[in-house]
């Protein structure tokens, strides 16, 4: 992965970012110097994480953090500014989803899933935009999927969501330019994790979903890395309200 000097020194808070994309995400902004605080509700996945960045001469702090609580949010705030100083880099990686038939989720799969996916990142981004605000700007990644823009059977309000949050991201992105905040999007196709392993686990179902994709496989999480550290440095400066899709071709291929 190509470095970015931009980055060095720079502080970074990563939600999930105990396994799957968002420890890739973690582990990629150490390895340009960033110093992150990963953030989930498992404090043994983030004191893994936090180990293995400090072994390849990072800097990382697990904070553990149920981000559906409103006080632990502002915790998270709290203890990144205490342990850092600053705050310059939110990726908003964390989220929820599970296989069920919109005909058939009850109220509070609704509540949770919208929680985690969109409430959550209003609470957490508004509080971190009033400290990038006074620190003179910064850049706030939202994740996302090619399922905000494609609609689908079995996963209707994780994708409602995820479109909220695509629609999140660009209004934030117009509120906050004055701030020097840019805010923009990564969206993954379906990418090799813990949330996916329904189906990469599945070879029958696997081997339906890559013949869609017009890479024929699954991504990496350490592919979806790049396009989030671009869109934290300098070589994106003029690029905000966007969308990325790291999808090895699948919004392409309608
Ligand atoms: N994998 C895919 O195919 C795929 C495709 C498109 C988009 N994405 C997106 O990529 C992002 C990462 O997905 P992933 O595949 O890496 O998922 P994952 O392996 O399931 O990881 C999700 C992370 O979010 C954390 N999390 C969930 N609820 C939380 C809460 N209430 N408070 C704090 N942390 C919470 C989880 O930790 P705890 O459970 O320990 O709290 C975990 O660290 C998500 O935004 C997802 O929508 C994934």
């Amino acid at each position: 992965m190509t470095k970015s000097d931009d980055l060095d020194g720079k502080v970074g808070v990563v939600t999930g970012g105990g396994k799957g994309i968002g420890k890739a995400i973690a582990k990629g902004l150490a390895e340009n110097g960033v110093k992150v605080v990963v953030c989930s509700r498992t404090k043994a996945e983030l004191d893994q994480v936090a180990r293995e960045i400090k072994e390849n001469d990072g800097e990382a702090t697990p904070v553990v953090t149920d981000l559906t609580d409103s006080d632990q949010i502002n915790g998270l705030v709290d203890a990144t500014v205490e342990a850092y100083g600053r705050i310059d880099i939110l990726v908003n990686n964390a989220a929820r989803s599970f296989l069920r038939p919109l005909i058939d989720l009850r109220e509070d799969g609704w509540d949770k899933i919208f929680n985690t996916n969109c409430k959550a990142v209003f609470l957490l981004s508004r509080a971190v935009a009033k400290i990038m605000g006074k620190q003179g700007g910064g850049r706030i990644v939202n994740i996302t999927t090619i399922g905000a823009v494609r609609g689908g059977a079995g996963m209707g309000v994780y994708h409602a969501s995820k479109a909220a949050l695509s629609m999140l991201t660009k209004c934030m992105a117009v509120e906050w330019a004055p701030l020097q905040i840019n805010v923009n999007a990564v969206g993954p196709g379906l990418t090799k994790t813990a949330f996916s392993q329904p189906i990469w686990d599945n070879p029958d179902m696997e081997r339906m979903i890559t013949a869609r994709i017009p890479k024929g496989r699954l991504a990496e999480p350490e592919e979806i890395v790049g396009a989030v550290l671009f869109l934290c440095s300098n070589q994106s400066s003029f690029i905000t309200g966007e969308s990325i899709y790291v999808d090895g071709g699948s919004l392409a291929h309608s």
